[in-house]
């Protein structure tokens, strides 16, 4: 019986990766620890939350004393961190909420780990980050793993400055380590502030597609469940202190990306084609956005036999069909309904 830590199992990726680890390992306890921050919604594991080999602990990682309490009773095997505040906007207006919770918040996990794991043998410490700390492209080329890093926002400043520590502890304590540097992911679940769940949320009312300067930023888009399918592989299979770089080859413009969403909208909501792409409204560009992200996948590909599974026509479809039959799940996210209810059930320490 091995015992799993997964941090920010509420939020968008991490309850892809809680709800596929408690399916596939019925041997594993997964733990699944998150301070149910706007972002993170228990409705998201609704589906899983009775099993017997989880649990939902809330807590902040950002308190130290509490995080080394957790490390001590439940002396975790592995540990999945995804727990972060992950959204590029809210880094340019609050960044000190970044630094807190991506970098100290990923020190106090290192440190519990630290502390409980006397060697190597049988853990890993699995740090999941992004493609944003290398920053950003030009028209052509692609993220490597080598790629140096040159982060431009406090959101990407922060993961990067998180992901050099974990390999400095791996460098410095001999701490089992593994990183991965993912595309930007659509799919169920995510907290309508991203791009893709906040146009689909805006189509649906008749409000503005906000696009930032001219829509010509490129994002590499990859669907949540095939990054949830990676980490799986990473995390049994990896290799210690090795970083892999994830990504859909799957490169879009964010208008044509909104584009081919409104396309897809207009045939869901039974509309004239070209009804939904009359929302698209151009607004101010957002400060200091990098203009291109792309990954170079081979890596994990050749060395772990990873791919993406879906193209994203049917990925697009499949996330709009979940949106639209979840409306529920959409209102009550966008009004912190849920973040009020869950206030109540649970009481942190
Ligand atoms: P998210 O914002 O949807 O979820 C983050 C989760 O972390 C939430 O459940 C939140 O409650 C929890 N959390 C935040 N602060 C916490 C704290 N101090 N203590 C405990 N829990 C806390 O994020 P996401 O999009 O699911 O991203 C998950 C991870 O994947 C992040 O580390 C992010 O950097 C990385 N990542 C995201 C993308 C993407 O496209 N979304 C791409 C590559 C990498
Ligand atoms: P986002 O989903 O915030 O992800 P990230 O900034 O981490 O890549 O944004 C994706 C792209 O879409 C990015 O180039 C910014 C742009 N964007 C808009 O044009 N309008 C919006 O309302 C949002 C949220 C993003």
């Amino acid at each position: 019986m091995k015992t799993i830590l997964i941090t920010g199992g509420a939020g968008f990726i991490g309850s892809h990766v809680v709800r596929r680890f408690v399916n596939k390992y019925p041997e594993y306890h997964i733990v699944n620890l998150d301070a149910l921050t706007y972002a993170g919604n228990l409705e998201n594991l609704k589906d899983v939350d009775t099993r017997s080999n989880y649990e939902f602990v809330k807590g902040d990682i950002n308190d130290a004393p509490f995080i080394n309490d957790l490390f001590e009773k439940y002396q975790f095997d592995g540990v999945l961190h995804l727990a972060a505040e992950s959204h590029v906007d809210r880094s340019i207006a609050d960044p000190m909420a970044f630094i807190m919770t991506n970098i100290v918040g990923t020190v106090n996990l290192l440190n519990g780990a630290r502390k409980i794991w006397k060697s190597a043998e049988g853990h890993r410490f699995y740090h999941i980050s992004t493609d944003e700390v290398y920053g950003s492209l030009g028209e052509t080329g692609l993220f490597l793993e080598t790629t140096s890093y040159d982060p431009h926002s406090p959101y990407s400043a922060s993961k990067a400055s998180s992901d050099h520590l974990v390999r400095a502890y791996h460098d410095t304590y001999k701490l089992p380590i593994v990183i991965t540097n993912c595309s930007n992911n659509y799919g169920p679940n995510q907290f309508p502030e991203k791009l893709i769940p906040l146009s689909i949320h805006n189509i649906s009312q008749n409000k503005p597609i906000p696009i930032y300067g001219k829509g010509e930023n490129i994002r590499d888009w990859l669907y949540v469940e095939d990054h949830a399918a990676a980490i799986d592989l990473v995390f049994h299979e990896g290799k210690d202190g090795e970083t892999y770089n994830i990504g859909g080859h799957n490169e879009w413009t964010n208008i044509a990306l909104i584009l081919q969403l409104c396309k897809t909208m207009d045939k869901k909501l039974g509309r004239t084609e070209g009804t939904s792409e009359k929302l698209i409204t151009y607004v101010k560009d957002r400060a200091g956005h990098d203009l291109r992200y792309a990954i170079d996948s081979t890596k994990i590909q050749k060395e772990l036999g990873w791919a993406p599974s879906l193209q994203f026509e049917e990925g697009i479809e499949k996330t709009v069909d979940w949106y639209l039959a979840n409306h529920d799940w959409l209102e009550n996210v966008s009004s912190g309904a849920y973040e009020k209810y869950y206030e109540k059930q649970y009481v942190s320490r």
